[in-house]
């Protein structure tokens, strides 16, 4: 692969890509979104490891597309070609704020992922303020295919801050999925299903300055004529691959509602551009059975990777292992995972608020057998590797281990799509 020196303002420490720039914009506008950024004082919001001053190597920029306008035709041609350059990739990591960021994503790509989403970021802030540029967004070179997910109400804006990332990214992702309350308040994520007209600037005006493709994610509507005609203006102002996911904006809770597929399955069917399909997702079957029914080219997973993040690799948590000789103990588990885990955040930090979370997810299982070492963790005001490490051991040494098991399935040439 090419490489190129970054200048020392992209510096990073260990091949991680950390961006600043010489500038240094106040921050007084901040948004909720960012309120982290000021409370400093919370040892939580401190990076895991210490950052180098060393020059980092990472890809030099893909050969990309030139911008738009071009015909609708040729624009269909150049998704599907963009889609097949970066290997058609079917095991997506959904974006998921505080927790897939890099060192989850390099977990996930090690057992299976194909490629991942950042955490949603917000494009204000991240055009204004270097130190949330810093903190909340970092790549390396392995870290592709990348999509770096943004949320916005302004078309200006959130091409400031997708300029700023479109070298070191794969496609530029709108956020129309988010329902959170933070949403309706700040005017963006489902909410702009609201304000289609809003919506369909926001993606014209990045597809036609980028020279990366721009990918949105959205939720459907309550009636599927209202999703489709939602869809077919998205690939028209010039998205070049649409991920959906199959809940209303107020089915918030994903245990509770279903993902519809049939809705997907419309999407797929109406659309000319590469579709994901996201929601329901808990282990492999559930994904042969999700790229069957509604012939999405890949699907995204988000709850189910924070607990077990090899399951694109076919491990199963206990609570789906089936009866029968074929699902054994796959020989790891959740706290092999979380050293994993830990190492990579060595290499890659992050703050360690999300180091936090991903241990609770990764290791709910045990913590709900040995509930007292979870009150330990939770009294650990500042956090160390260490301290960590010795946890998990602990953990280990008081039994009951809880494996993953494994169960292997064929995915075969699922439903290669007719536009393909
Ligand atoms: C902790 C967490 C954070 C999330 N953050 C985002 C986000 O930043 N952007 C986004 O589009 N969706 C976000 N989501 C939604 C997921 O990407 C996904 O659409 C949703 O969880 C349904 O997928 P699942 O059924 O596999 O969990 C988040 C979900 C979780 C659990």
């Amino acid at each position: 692969m090419q490489l190129r020196r970054l200048s020392p303002l992209l510096a990073s420490p260990r091949r991680r890509l950390r961006l600043r720039s010489p500038t240094n914009p106040s921050s007084a506008t901040m948004s909720p979104g960012a309120a982290h950024l000021a409370t400093a004082a919370d040892p939580d919001e401190d990076l895991c490891a210490s950052a180098g001053a060393s020059e980092a190597e990472v890809p030099a920029p893909a050969p990309h597309l030139p911008p738009l306008p071009v015909s609708a035709e040729e624009r269909l041609e150049r998704a599907w070609a963009h889609w097949r350059r970066l290997g058609s990739p079917r095991l997506l990591v959904a974006p998921m704020v505080d927790n897939s960021e890099l060192p989850f994503r390099m977990l996930c790509r090690r057992y299976g992922a194909d490629a991942a989403y950042t955490p949603m970021l917000h494009s204000r802030i991240f055009s204004e303020n270097e130190k949330y540029r810093s903190m909340e967004f970092t790549t390396c070179k392995e870290d592709r295919p990348l999509f770096v997910q943004f949320c916005a109400n302004d078309p200006d804006i959130l091409l400031q801050a997708a300029k700023k990332v479109e070298p070191y990214c794969d496609y530029v992702d709108i956020n129309f999925g988010c329902p959170q309350r933070i949403a309706r308040r700040g005017n963006y994520g489902a909410f702009l299903m609201d304000n289609l007209p809003l919506v369909k600037s926001l993606v014209q005006n990045l597809a036609a300055n980028l020279h990366v493709p721009v990918s949105v994610k959205i939720r459907v509507f309550p009636r599927l004529e209202d999703t489709l005609a939602y869809a077919k203006m998205l690939e028209e102002a010039g998205a070049s691959l649409v991920a959906v996911h199959g809940r209303t904006r107020d089915e918030k809770d994903g245990k509770k509602f279903r993902a519809d597929w049939d809705a997907i399955k419309a999407v797929k069917d109406a659309l000319r551009v590469p579709v994901l399909a996201n929601g329901n997702i808990r282990h492999m079957e559930d994904v042969k059975n999700c790229l069957e029914h509604t012939g999405a080219d890949g699907v995204l997973s988000a709850e189910t990777l924070l607990e077990n993040p090899a399951v694109f690799a076919g491990f199963r948590t206990k609570e789906w292992k089936e009866d029968g000789d074929e699902n054994g103990d796959g020989g790891l588990d959740q706290a092999d995972l979380v050293i994993e885990y830990l190492k990579l955040c060595e290499q890659y930090p992050v703050p360690w608020r999300m180091v936090r979370s991903h241990v609770h997810k990764m290791l709910g299982d045990w913590f709900r057998v040995h509930p007292e070492v979870r009150e330990e963790l939770n009294k650990q005001n500042k956090l160390t590797f260490e301290w960590l490490h010795d946890m998990v051991m602990r953990l280990k040494d008081l039994g009951g281990r809880v494996p993953l098991y494994r169960k292997e399935t064929a995915l075969g040439q699922t439903l290669a799509s007719s536009n393909a």
